[in-house]
């Protein structure tokens, strides 16, 4: 598996693979890979020839208040994990290889943005649709890979590649759970055990609406307020949102049809996780 750190490498190679007609799938990731990352990635190999994963801790969507500091990295596990399933190019940039100390071109976008996390972190979306065109950019793939636990940027990323006409694309893949419900993220290291434990209200409550819309409720206000209700009842969780919206644009509904999202950010603790199901 190579390691690429410039730009330039990673176009040099790709080049060279579609020279030899090799389809590319690429797999953004921020690092501190876990299970969720690597069933991402084991699709993309599935998919394709030739698989980038790129581990860059992407500055510019972070707020002055949020934990970019101390977002957990550990690039030597996360390259074994790419080398086991597979991947043929990590690319691990420097900022400075990213961005330009005069860098001021960004792609914004509106409407979807707008709610859920857009709501709580305004400038986050801007900062993930300039990283991702710029990797587009650099990788020119043929697939790109996405969670579905984050289900709002897969919305935007498939927005934006639809709106600036991108050749790309882009495979949304299921949430992994750990055994107990928990959705995997990087930031479930940010726990204790207290917290850990308090944090499994969020699938509970993520279940339970899922439950009640598989039993034939449609009323998005039942299905959020029992959902509220059943955070609520978890002394450590605060909830940031519980939202019921369109899946394509991000925008409230009353009535839960398909497509919908239904999704919920909650602090446990200073850790701000994030879960969501569609109704399909
Ligand atoms: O989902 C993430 O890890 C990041 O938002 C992404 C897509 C890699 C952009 O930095």
């Amino acid at each position: 598996m190579q390691i690429a750190y410039t730009v330039e490498e990673v176009r040099k190679q790709v080049k060279e693979w579609k020279k030899e007609g090799l389809t590319v799938g690429l797999v953004p990731t921020m690092g501190y890979l876990h299970e969720g990352h690597a069933s991402l990635m084991k699709k993309a190999v599935e998919q394709c020839d030739r698989v980038v994963t790129s581990v860059f801790l992407n500055p510019i969507q972070f707020a002055p208040n949020e934990d970019l500091e101390s977002y957990p990295r550990d690039f030597e596990a996360d390259c074994k994990l790419c080398d086991s399933i597979g991947v043929n190019l990590v690319f691990h940039p420097e900022p400075s290889e990213m961005y330009a100390p005069d860098f001021c071109t960004s792609v914004n976008m509106d409407i979807l943005t707008t709610t859920l996390c857009g709501k709580s972190r305004p400038t986050h979306f801007g900062g993930v649709c300039t990283v991702v065109n710029k990797l587009f950019n650099i990788v020119a793939p043929d697939r790109a890979f996405f969670g579905q636990k984050d289900a709002q940027q897969l919305a935007v990323i498939r927005r934006m590649v639809r709106d600036l006409n991108m050749d790309i694309e882009i495979v949304g893949c299921p949430i992994i759970r750990e055994e107990d419900g928990l959705a995997k993220s990087s930031r479930n290291t940010y726990l204790n055990s207290e917290e850990r434990q308090a944090a499994l209200i969020l699938s509970k409550a993520i279940f339970m609406g899922q439950q009640m819309v598989a039993d034939g409720e449609t009323s998005a206000k039942a299905v959020r307020d029992a959902m509220v209700a059943k955070i609520e009842s978890e002394p450590l969780a605060k909830i940031d949102y519980v939202e019921v919206v369109d899946g394509i644009t991000m925008q409230p509904v009353e009535t839960v049809a398909s497509p919908t999202l239904v999704a919920i950010a909650v602090y446990v603790g200073k850790t701000r996780l994030i879960d969501n199901f569609i109704v399909d």
